[in-house]
């Protein structure tokens, strides 16, 4: 992304990839509540992975899909990649993982390579939530990108939500906003540069 030719008014970009495709996702309205803690200098914005297909070496040796050409690139364009990530059977979904394995590619051109990325998880239960991060923080280890901040679990998510997904639990409001802060921070570092005077004034 060239900073100078993009909107005015937004100085750094954040990309939300969410790990459900349900409608009533918890961790898609996480990402969404998540999403409004941000400054209005940042743009956000959320890939939708539905159309991902299943990764295939074959696929993309012949012709790789539109859709994971476009995360490729939005994923490279991101200052910063925001994964919100459901916990299955102690795993990430298949879904995200598929997404995943697709932006890593080609061998040696990861789209993730040296990305800042932050990450969150929302499970219904009490107890869920810490394998699909340890996962989540190795595959991220794998795919060549940097975690920024402590990853935030929200357990027992349905009780955090009111009827419109908004958030009024003030211990979750709290974590995303401790997260919020380290992104704003880490942001922050690129946007200097936007202001810089050069040397001949
Ligand atoms: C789950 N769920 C779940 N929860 C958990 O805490 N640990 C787990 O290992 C699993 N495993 C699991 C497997 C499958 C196939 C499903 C569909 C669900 C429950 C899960 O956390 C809950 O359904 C969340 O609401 C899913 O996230 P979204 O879709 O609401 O974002």
């Amino acid at each position: 992304m060239n900073r100078f030719h993009c909107d005015e008014e937004k100085l750094a970009k954040v990309l939300g990839i969410v790990g459900s495709l349900r409608v009533n996702s918890l961790n898609s309205a996480m990402m969404k509540v998540m999403s409004s803690l941000l400054p209005d200098w940042v743009e956000f914005e959320t890939f939708d992975i539905g159309e991902i297909p299943y990764y295939n070496q074959d696929v993309e040796d012949s012709k790789v899909p539109g859709a994971v050409s476009e995360l490729r690139e939005k994923v490279k364009e991101a200052d910063l990649v925001l994964i919100a990530a459901p916990e299955y059977n102690g795993s990430v979904s298949g879904v995200l993982k598929d997404a995943l394995d697709w932006a890593s590619r080609p061998n040696g051109d990861s789209s993730f390579s040296g990305k800042p990325v932050a990450v969150l998880t929302t499970v219904s239960g009490r107890n869920g939530g810490r394998a699909v991060l340890n996962h989540l923080t190795l595959i991220i280890d794998y795919l060549d990108a940097r975690l920024i901040g402590d990853p935030v679990l929200v357990q027992l998510a349905s009780q955090k939500f009111d009827r419109e997904f908004n958030i009024s639990n003030e211990e979750t409001l709290d974590k995303l906003g401790k997260l919020a802060e380290k992104i704003v921070k880490e942001l922050s570092t690129k946007i200097p540069k936007v202001y810089e005077v050069p040397t001949a004034f």
